[in-house]
């Protein structure tokens, strides 16, 4: 008489184990992940399974309805189980008795792949760094004298084969007391993360926790600060906000906050104390619409550029505004939450900083190759990280290059005379007929184009307020296919285009995109200044990708993902026309999105994409744009719309 066969799906694990083996444990037996926070009293409901009777050809076994032992008698027994599913088990109490097949489903496996974001493919995999650990603990006995601590050490080893477990002084102060109101059985919360370091226990509840614990994922820009509040047990983003960086009040961008620095001192903690209470204000805010307890914030990950990440850590960033461009630190951090003033959350929490790539390419960056792996890649991706710095990332299977280009804040809307921020009001999208020269637009919060009927009516609320950085790539892009604009980027005058919305403005021409004044809105134009502020920085970010090529030694690239907000937003028709990205086909241009804040969710939710992109981050080769002297050609070059010598096939097409 043989021992029962298992086998697990969608594992495909199989073996044989006694009969009366619980599913649980059959399952560690056979390396299969199922998840379980109680340690098998039948108590946390987490290890649900689903028995799988049929016929099963692919692995050739019938199995019977008896294959499991009696559920209903295990039910009684265990009046606390809750959240058990039609059909399904829990893994820790229903024993194999014969032959079965026994699947475990998704949201039992402790690491389960997650859809990352709707119309994402990509899966994000669970193996966050805190879990939940449910343990029985030794009452203290005056006969064998030890600690409460040393003894829920004991009971962790045990029952959960961790050892060496440590804790703060704060846990401490309040262990005595969780430990007897929860009658000796109490709930941790354990840190593990990749580096290999002494598990530590964040927090301990009485009894078995069931309120979930939570991370945030935050991409700390220098214009906004954004988090996701994350379920660390399902992915699951349970709320999400954003804020102005309040350290614009000391700088617009990031050069001018390290002038800042360097000039007034006690600079860098001004900047240090005004970002951290905007962190611990939005996670605050976030708790509260989630309906949780600071306490259940547990796991913090931040991606950031150099001078933020040296100004959240209050380190001066005055080496950051200079060449060689010295990052204080650049490797991986990891830090408890009140080390960086996070005091509404969980004090214990740790904050793990991705690591940096180089001076000045952050950790921002590093979160972009995290989310889009172009270390995987099989052709040659150029990944383009628009914001007021772009940051460029270059690579395929056999290599990755990476750089930063100043493009200043043009591209956001800033330095432009009618520019503005992304928000209701500004446009966005931008066409010129190329015979009439006359313009249509929309704005930001409208679906209807500007000479659509009702077009009026429905941005009544908002007005046309200016342009923000799409819509002044798209009109520059528009202006130079309508021939209002030569390829040196010369407006022409009214006689030269033939329309009179081209007019003198000083010595130079500006084209007339939108006149508000009857309705005592503003007059919206696109002047010779803004057309220059566009060509420095499309010049700068062309210059970068350039670099990095002739690094690579190519003279193309397979494919373009534009990633960041402004990545989100711009048309690759319209980048392409003003020389702002590599001749590609169309089609090849690609939006990430946010990919930054994506791979913030990803550290946050699997310690080991946090060991990946470190040993990544290790690889891939870093070039100074500021001090490689091909960098002024190609910036001067790029400067003619679109190029002043590379073809730009794809566009004649
Ligand atoms: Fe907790 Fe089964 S492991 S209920």
């Amino acid at each position: 008489d043989q021992d029962p066969l298992v086998i697990f799906t969608p594992s495909g694990k199989r073996g044989r184990v006694p009969r009366g083996t619980p599913v649980l444990q059959a399952a560690r037996k056979l390396g299969v992940d199922l998840d379980s926070v109680c340690g098998g009293r039948g108590i946390c409901s987490k290890c649900q399974v689903t028995p799988a009777f049929g016929d099963f050809p692919k692995h050739g076994v019938h199995v019977e309805p008896q294959a499991l032992s009696d559920w209903n008698a295990v039910e009684e027994r265990y009046d606390r189980v809750r959240g058990l599913k039609e059909g399904r088990r829990l893994g820790c109490q229903a024993c194999i008795e014969g032959d079965v097949v026994i699947d475990v489903p998704a949201e039992s496996q402790v690491h389960r792949q997650v859809i990352r974001k709707r119309a994402d493919t990509r899966a994000l995999h669970m193996n966050p760094a805190v879990k939940l650990c449910y343990v029985e603990v030794a009452e203290p006995d005056m006969h064998e004298p030890s600690g409460d601590f040393e003894r829920l050490s004991q009971a962790l080893q045990a029952q959960w084969g961790i050892e060496g477990v440590t804790a703060d002084l704060s846990l401490l102060a309040g262990l005595q007391q969780v430990l007897r109101k929860g009658g000796w059985k109490v709930t941790v919360a354990l840190h593990r993360d990749h580096t290999g370091a002494a598990p530590r226990i964040l927090q301990l509840w009485p009894g078995l926790h069931e309120g979930g614990i939570f991370g945030l994922a935050v991409d700390l820009g220098s214009t906004t600060i954004a988090a996701h509040l994350t379920d660390l047990d399902t992915g699951e983003v349970r709320a999400s906000s954003g804020l102005m960086n309040p350290q614009i009040r000391f700088g617009e961008d990031l050069m001018s906050r390290v002038s800042y620095v360097m000039m007034n001192p006690g600079g860098t903690e001004e900047m240090r104390d005004a970002v951290r209470r905007a962190l611990a204000t939005l996670a605050a805010e976030l708790i509260a619409e989630a309906g949780l307890a600071p306490e259940q914030v547990l796991d913090v990950v931040v991606v950031c550029n150099p001078v933020m990440h040296h100004l959240l850590l209050g380190l001066d960033p005055t080496e950051l505004g200079q060449a060689p461009f010295a990052l204080a630190v650049s490797e991986a951090l990891s830090l408890p939450a009140a080390k960086l003033g996070l005091d509404t959350i969980n004090p214990r929490a740790r904050v793990y900083l991705l690591p940096c790539i180089a001076g000045h390419v952050g950790a921002d960056a590093a979160a972009v190759a995290l989310s889009e792996a172009p270390e995987r890649s099989e052709d040659l991706a150029l990944i383009i990280d628009v914001g007021t710095n772009a940051e460029l990332l270059l690579g395929n299977r056999t290599r990755v290059l990476a750089c930063s280009s100043p493009t200043g804040p043009a591209f956001e809307g800033a330095q432009i005379s009618s520019g503005q921020r992304a928000a209701p009001g500004a446009i966005e999208s931008v066409e010129i007929d190329p015979v009439t020269k006359e313009p249509r637009f929309r704005v930001i919060g409208c679906d209807l184009w500007s000479d659509d009927p009702g077009f009026a009516e429905a941005t009544a609320a908002s007005g046309v307020t200016g342009i923000c950085g799409s819509g002044i790539i798209e009109a520059l892009a528009e202006m130079r296919m309508a021939g209002l604009m030569d390829g040196s980027g010369l407006i022409g005058s009214a006689e030269q285009t033939g329309t009179a919305r081209s007019r003198p403005e000083g010595r130079t021409h500006a084209y007339l995109l939108h006149d508000g004044s009857a309705e005592g809105g503003p007059v919206i134009t696109v002047t010779q200044g803004d057309v220059r502020a566009i060509q420095l920085a499309k010049s700068a970010l062309y210059a970068g990708a350039r670099l990095l090529m002739d690094e690579m030694g190519v003279d193309h690239v397979d494919r373009v993902v534009l990633a960041g907000a402004f990545g989100a937003h711009i048309s690759a028709k319209h980048a392409m026309v003003l020389g702002m990205i590599p001749d590609v086909p169309l089609e090849k241009v690609t939006s990430a999105g946010n990919a930054a804040g994506t791979g913030a969710r990803i550290a946050l939710c699997d310690t080991a994409a946090r060991a990946a992109i470190e040993a990544n981050v290790r690889r891939i080769t870093k070039i100074e744009t500021a001090i490689a002297p091909a960098f002024q050609a190609h910036f001067v070059a790029a400067n003619a719309i679109p190029h002043a010598s590379d073809p730009f096939p794809e566009l004649r097409r």
